[in-house]
């Protein structure tokens, strides 16, 4: 159970607060999570009321029906401010003083970022200046968090620098650094898929994998996001982050145990073990595309050379993983909404089968983060008859069918444990910093060719054709 706790969330009007935070905070309230003593202010730079606030986040969620809504609305609060302007604070700290009088306590303070990232600087060195990092009474910071979304950071020397000044401020046990896909229930449970079974972990390696899929497609475009998608890109949107994640969960070694150092460990080692790649490798390895119809989208600045689209092709230094390619693709816009992991094992050596209708691929193990979260395990079989020939056929598993839930939303997760202290789940710097390298190279060669390198794809596609010529060159192809 959470302890009381007041919730702010700058950027209160903007797509995330309104259609991740508010209801996860909420259902968490429904689930009696939240318990009864808790505060959540929504600051933004809109003049509104409390109530027009609620009234606007249940008329958009459409909750004003559900039974619980009126009371978990009696604890939503709106400041109005501009996030590089002092007013808004120092009415924040009007605020949040009356409820400590309420409740009699000092209760715990949550800064939750969910601007645009380049107002993170100025909300910081606020929080600062007013001394509202320092919580209740303003002298004991013992008593507040920061939660901090991605991306973290534009490049490497940002986000060394947005560390920087963080830790200034914080102290590294206060600071959450929020990649979502981490809460995701397939992503948590990679851990206890591979370790707990043996009949995987024996095969988890270069002897037996021949190469490793990643897809993570939306079939949504950037909708009302514009203002924060264009000129941050997918790169940095969801590979640097949620991707590269994703790739650790598959190579990463087992944590000693389940503390939270422990694990944070084997997934910073994970990730920095992925090769960078030399500036050569970079024309080769990665593709990069915008989708027809981008520039007209809301917000975009005409001319655009924002990617919508990325594909690329990476290698591991560790002896488990030495020499197995990892295909990487993401996109909006896609044919369909597809978030998963394939480990595509090597083709059976004995040439017994070759004969008799064996596959192009040998037994692929998928992990489907979502939608219909699950795993598939495709083998070969002997079709029925009196001949023999053969035919892939999958084994099943659906969080649906086996548990009657696809799992807690990660959103939930991650707002949970930020408010019981939990930073298992939560990025620590040196993991940002080796995807930065990584990401950062590439981003500084993009700038060098600029428009030579973006390529369009129609809306529907699976992207550019020479995202299929990145895998087909190898004599692989794309599940
Ligand atoms: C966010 C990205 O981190 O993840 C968005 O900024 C993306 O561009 C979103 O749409 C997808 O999250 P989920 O949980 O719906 O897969």
């Amino acid at each position: 159970m959470i302890g009381s706790v007041v919730i702010v969330i700058f950027g209160a009007t903007g797509d995330l607060a309104r259609h991740k935070l508010i209801p996860a905070l909420f259902s968490l309230y429904k689930h009696g999570e939240l318990g009864e003593q808790f505060f959540i202010v929504g600051f933004s730079r809109r003049d509104i009321t409390d109530q027009a606030y609620g009234e606007s986040l249940a008329e958009e969620l459409q909750f004003a029906t559900d039974p619980k809504w009126a009371s978990f609305a009696k604890k939503l609060y709106y400041q109005q401010g501009l996030f590089d302007l002092q007013e808004g604070y120092d009415a924040l700290i009007k605020r949040l003083n009356g409820f400590d009088e309420q409740l009699g306590a000092c209760i715990t303070r949550l800064f939750y970022l969910a601007t645009p990232p380049d107002h993170y600087e100025s909300i910081l060195n606020f929080l600062h200046s007013t001394k509202l990092s320092e919580g209740c009474g303003q002298g004991s910071s013992k008593w507040t968090r920061i939660a901090i979304e991605k991306p973290f950071g534009k490049d490497l020397e940002t986000a060394k620098h947005l560390d920087a000044k963080l830790a200034q401020i914080f102290e590294e046990k206060q600071i959450f650094r929020v990649d979502h896909y981490l809460g995701k229930e397939t992503v948590q449970n990679m851990i206890a898929f591979r370790f707990a079974n043996s009949v995987f972990e024996s095969v988890w390696n270069n002897q037996h994998i021949d190469h490793v899929q990643i897809t993570w497609a939306e079939k949504e475009g950037i909708g009302k996001r514009g203002r924060f998608f264009d000129g941050v890109g997918m790169l940095r949107d969801v590979m640097q982050n949620h991707l590269m994640q994703l790739m650790a969960t598959v190579t990463m070694e087992s944590p000693k145990s389940f503390e939270k150092e422990s694990v944070r460990n084997v997934r910073a080692n994970a990730i920095k073990a992925i090769r960078s790649l030399t500036p050569k490798e970079i024309t080769t390895h990665v593709v990069r595309g915008q989708y027809n119809g981008y520039l007209s989208e809301k917000d975009v600045k005409e001319g655009s050379q924002t990617e919508t689209f990325v594909a690329m092709k990476l290698f591991v230094d560790s002896e488990r993983f030495a020499n197995v390619p990892f295909y990487l693709r993401a996109g909006k816009t896609l044919e369909k909404e597809k978030m998963e992991i394939a480990i595509v094992f090597a083709k059976n050596r004995n040439v017994l089968f070759h004969e008799h209708g064996y596959p192009d691929f040998g037994n692929i193990l998928t992990i489907r983060v979502q939608p219909d979260e699950g795993i598939r395990l495709r083998m070969i079989a002997k079709k029925p008859g009196t001949s023999l020939a053969l035919e892939p056929v999958d084994m099943e598993f659906s969080y649906e069918q086996s548990f009657g839930s696809g799992g807690t939303d990660a959103y939930e997760k991650v707002l949970r444990d930020i408010m019981v202290g939990d930073q298992m789940l939560f990025n620590r710097s040196d993991e940002l910093e080796s995807s930065w390298q990584l990401i950062s190279d590439i981003l500084k060669s993009w700038e060098q060719q600029a428009s030579e390198t973006l390529l369009l794809y129609e809306k529907g596609s699976w992207g550019p054709q020479e995202a299929f010529g990145l895998i087909e060159k190898d004599g692989r192809k794309w599940l």
